[in-house]
Order: structure tokens, then C-alpha cells, then sequence
């Protein structure tokens, strides 16, 4: 007995030795590093623990790409994918700190840039990784409008991108407008009248128990993602101006009374399921509409619903000649294990390669001008020319981190899903605990989206 005690002791001493060890991990400085060098050694070995958020159907099988894509690469590193399900990044952040914290900083792991990775660099995490955007051209290859939104507040970047997605879409089940005979609108961009009236026939005819709409907002974002694009769709100025935190009540107020209106039309049940959920729900038939960014597409294609036969996509109402943009990248710790596999791991999802197998899979646009466009379905080539048209404005995502401090974006997700689950909607009530986020959180942004 006196042996085991003394082994489980020695055992305990041994682990914690070993935490202390990880604890002291050695932070890395960029400028100590040669990029070239360490990109172009394909015989490295190693370990490169990368932490996402992609578990639904589709996405999964292109984060799933990428790491086979990798192994190619770098046939001596073990890539390890861990994934942090929910979508949209709200616990990365929680769970990078507790990494970080206990000395088991991930190599990599995927973040919009924008605001969302200004913790991260406050926390001094995060490597510099301008050497990867000169080593692979990337100021030259990527689209227009990109090179700033990846730009940090310091003037350096952080993330490669690896896809983009439009957040401002309705997708709809063609099937369930067919059966109760609602014209499907011969162009995409609907109006707020021609929206309100699908939704009163669909109400009309849909059988109880079934709606028009759902949020699959059990995680908060997808409320707050409505939110966003029925600012934008009321008046793109007072989105300017609120993500600049020059917010006023009354604007606020004025967004969600049309929420107020949207939530009539919402299954009632609707905050008890995720959004992979509710895109579920509207191909069996239980709501005709989804809210919800393209990257509902891949789940789609997985569940074998066609575009143009199955399902069908409006632009969200008001926000015709707008691209709400969400933007996928990975950044790279620069106090983990195996700091240089990350650079590795960075580097590799910008190449061509990677970018046509993720593309093609995640159904998402490259954020590079030199990938093929035959790597793109219909829809997505469609959303592609959309973002690429000199005429479209694009406007950063609050939901999905780049608009908003994080500290800002998560109250708002939190207190938006509270307001959309209340059940008397109070706009005006919730317009100022709104506007109360924005002033703790000091937000102060220098967007110019409008002219
Ligand atoms: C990401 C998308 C992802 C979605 C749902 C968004 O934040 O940008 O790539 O598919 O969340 O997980």
C-alpha cells in the first residue's frame, strides 16, 4: 500500500514537473525566425495542434482537406485537428486562454480577423506573420479590400486567410414554396415588402407547428447575425455609425421593431437548436427560410440539396449591392510547443492546393485571385462575382469578429438572444442595454462603409 502511495506521489511530482515545463514554453519572436527557411524545410518533423470551429456537415470534410493537404506538404509533421463545436468562434477564444494558460498554446487556430484577434495581440499571443504574406505574395494575390481588413491595429498582419463567406443571404426551401403555391420572386433581391408578404402567405398556409423562419440561435450568434443585417438592410449609416460607436437609441430602437415584426414569423422553440439544426429544419419542411451565412451551403450539399432545385437563396432585404463579409483565416501562437509547424501550417492554407480543395468543399470564395474559378459551384462562383464587382459594397461582420471589440461583439450576441427569446420584444428597452454594451466596451471604430 505504503509503495503505491509512494508511486502515485512520485507520479504526481512527474506531471507536475512536466506542467511547470509546458508552462515555460519559450515565446518566439518573429524577427528571430527565417520564414523561407522554415517554410521550405519539407522534411521538418514535428506536431501542429490546430483548434476550429468547422464540425458541421460540409465544413468538416474541408477542414478535413486541409489537413490531408498538409500531410502532403509536410509529410514528417502530425497535423491534429481539434475542433470547438458551435460555429462562428464564440468559445475559441475562452479555450485559446485556457490553452495558453496552462503552458498548451495550439500551434495554430482559425479567427476572423479584425477586432476579434485584438486580445490575442494585447495578450502578446499571437506571431507575427507578414514573412508568410511576403513569401507567398499574398498583398498581390489577394482580392480587392482584403489587405486592410487583414491588417492589425498595429499595422502588421496575423492571420492568412483561407475563405470567405457572404453573411447577408435568406436561404429558402424551393419545395415548401412550391407546395403552397408562393411565387418564388423572379430576382434575388427582394425587398422588405416583397419579404413581409412571403412570410404573411407562408404563415397563412403553412400547417401549425410549422413557420416561416427560425434562428437556430441556441449559441446567441445566430441572433445576432439578424440583427446585423437588419441594421444594414434599415440604413447602412447607422450600422457605420453604430460599429464606430457613435450609436443612438432611437436608431437601435428602429432596427429591432423590425425585428420585433421578423420574430412573428419565427418558430417559437427556436433558440433550442443550432444553426446546422435549423438548416435541417428547413429541408424537412418544419420552416420554409433560414436566416443564416453561405457556409449553410456545404451542409446543404451534404444533406444532397441541389441549388436552383432544392433550395434557393434571396439577398436579406435591404441589402441589395451590399456584401456582408465573413472572413476565415488561422493565426499562430507564438509561445506553443512547435511554434515553427505553425508557421508551416499557416503557409500551407494559402497555397493553391489547399485553396482549391477548402473552396471546393467549404463552398466558400478564395481569398486569392490566382484560384481557378472552375474549383466553385454555381452559387458560389455567383456570391464570388457579387464580392468582386467594383459596384458592390462590402460591410465587416459584427457576429463574425471583425467589426467590434470581442468583448462588445459576445454582450451583444448574449443580450440579442435574450431579446429574440423574451416574449414581449421590448425594442426600446433593449435598444438601451444595447447601447449600453457599446459605451462599457468604449467602442470606437473608424469604418467608412457608406461613401
Ligand atoms: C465562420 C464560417 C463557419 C460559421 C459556422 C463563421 O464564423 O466564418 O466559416 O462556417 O462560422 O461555423
Amino acid at each position: 500500500m505504503k509503495r503505491i502511495a509512494a508511486l502515485l506521489l512520485a507520479l504526481a511530482l512527474l506531471l507536475s514537473c512536466a506542467s511547470a515545463f509546458a508552462a515555460k514554453n519559450e515565446k518566439k519572436k518573429a524577427e528571430d525566425m527565417n520564414f523561407e527557411e522554415i517554410i521550405d524545410d519539407d522534411s521538418a518533423t514535428g506536431t501542429v495542434n490546430v483548434y476550429h470551429w468547422w464540425t458541421a456537415g460540409g465544413e468538416k470534410y474541408a477542414i478535413e482537406s486541409v489537413v490531408e493537404q498538409f500531410g502532403e506538404l509536410y509529410s514528417g509533421i502530425e497535423a491534429k485537428s481539434n475542433a470547438i463545436p458551435g460555429g462562428a468562434g464564440g468559445a475559441m477564444v475562452m479555450k485559446v486562454k485556457v490553452l495558453q494558460q496552462t503552458g498548451k498554446s495550439p500551434e495554430a487556430f482559425q479567427a476572423h480577423p479584425g477586432q476579434e484577434i485584438e486580445p490575442y495581440l494585447q495578450s502578446d499571443l499571437l506571431l507575427n506573420l507578414n514573412e508568410i504574406w511576403n513569401y507567398a505574395e499574398l498583398e498581390d494575390r489577394a482580392l480587392p479590400g482584403l489587405v486592410d481588413m487583414c491588417t492589425a491595429s498595429d499595422g502588421n498582419h496575423y492571420v492568412v486567410p483561407i475563405g470567405i463567406h457572404k453573411t447577408n443571404i435568406i436561404l429558402y426551401n424551393i419545395h415548401l414554396f412550391e407546395q403552397y403555391g408562393i411565387e418564388i420572386p423572379d430576382h434575388e433581391d427582394i425587398t422588405w415588402d416583397e419579404f413581409w408578404s412571403i412570410c404573411d402567405q407562408l404563415q397563412a398556409k403553412m400547417p401549425e407547428g410549422t413557420y416561416p423562419l427560425d434562428l437556430g440561435d441556441q449559441k446567441g450568434w445566430p441572433a445576432c447575425q439578424v440583427f446585423e443585417n437588419i441594421m444594414l438592410g434599415t440604413d447602412p449609416q447607422i450600422y457605420e455609425d453604430f460599429i464606430n460607436g457613435n450609436y443612438n437609441v432611437d436608431d437601435v430602437t428602429r432596427v429591432l421593431e423590425t425585428y420585433t415584426r421578423l420574430m412573428d414569423y419565427v418558430a417559437p422553440d427556436h433558440n433550442s437548436r443550432d444553426w446546422y439544426h435549423t438548416t435541417g429544419a428547413m429541408v424537412s419542411g418544419n420552416c420554409a427560410m433560414q436566416i443564416m451565412g453561405a457556409w449553410a451551403q456545404p451542409l446543404l450539399t451534404n444533406m444532397d440539396q441541389v441549388y436552383g432545385k432544392d433550395f434557393g437563396v434571396f439577398t436579406f432585404p435591404g441589402t441589395a449591392g451590399w456584401f456582408g463579409m465573413c472572413v476565415d483565416g488561422f493565426v499562430v501562437s507564438n509561445d506553443s510547443a512547435d511554434v515553427e509547424s505553425g508557421v508551416r501550417w499557416a503557409f500551407s492554407v494559402c497555397t493553391q492546393d489547399v485553396q482549391e480543395y477548402f473552396s471546393g468543399l467549404k463552398e466558400s470564395i478564395s481569398p486569392y485571385t490566382d484560384t481557378p474559378d472552375d474549383v466553385y459551384n454555381e452559387l458560389t462562383l455567383h456570391f464570388k462575382e457579387q464580392l468582386t464587382d467594383e459596384n458592390t459594397k462590402v460591410y465587416p461582420s459584427i457576429t463574425h469578429g471583425t467589426a467590434m471589440p470581442w468583448s462588445a461583439s459576445t454582450s451583444l450576441q448574449t443580450q440579442i438572444q435574450e431579446y429574440a427569446t423574451s416574449t414581449n420584444h421590448d425594442a426600446a428597452y433593449y435598444a438601451n442595454r444595447i447601447v449600453n454594451i457599446l459605451r462599457e466596451a468604449g467602442v470606437k471604430g473608424d469604418w467608412n462603409l457608406v461613401d
